[in-house]
């Protein structure tokens, strides 16, 4: 099985952001630990990060035709109001899950809101990089 994994803006930072909050790991750092567990899980990873939210949407629509079996997306600061990458995702037909690196529900209150997550299957949030981990956990678990 085939999955795609989508970082959002300045998640390619991730280094200078604050380690308190997101963790001591960098996002190339993050990348192998989710290479490594696609081949633990024996599936096939593509990994995009983009800064712009067309970007991110032109890669959600690219793989409507594409027999991807399920998409992780980290949609950072677009999390609290890209009504766009919701409206990507309300229509692609396969299991998503959003994941934060951190808990947004105990941060400012405008990170408790996503406008993403009604649509995707599932959330996980505040687990740091095992939050990818468990997400490429219950997408196996799904596709089974
Ligand atoms: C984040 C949380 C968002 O509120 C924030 O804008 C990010 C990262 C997380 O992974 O914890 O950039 O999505």
């Amino acid at each position: 099985m085939r999955i795609l994994i989508i970082h959002g803006p300045n998640l390619n930072l991730l280094d200078k952001r604050d380690r308190s909050i997101y963790g001591e790991e960098s996002l190339e750092q993050i990348n192998r630990l989710i290479e490594n567990k696609a081949i633990e899980l024996g599936m096939e990873v593509e990994i995009f990060q983009s800064n712009h939210e067309g970007q991110i949407v032109d890669k959600i629509q690219e793989i409507m035709k594409s027999g991807y079996a399920g998409l992780i997306i980290n949609p950072a600061g677009f999390t609290h109001y890209s009504i766009v990458i919701r409206d990507a995702i309300e229509i692609l037909g396969i299991p998503v899950i959003e994941v934060h690196l951190s808990n947004i529900y105990g941060r400012e209150d405008f990170r408790k809101e996503s406008v993403i997550a009604p649509v995707c299957t599932g959330q996980i949030s505040g687990l740091g990089s095992i939050s990818y981990l468990v997400a490429m956990d219950a997408l196996k678990l799904l596709n089974k």
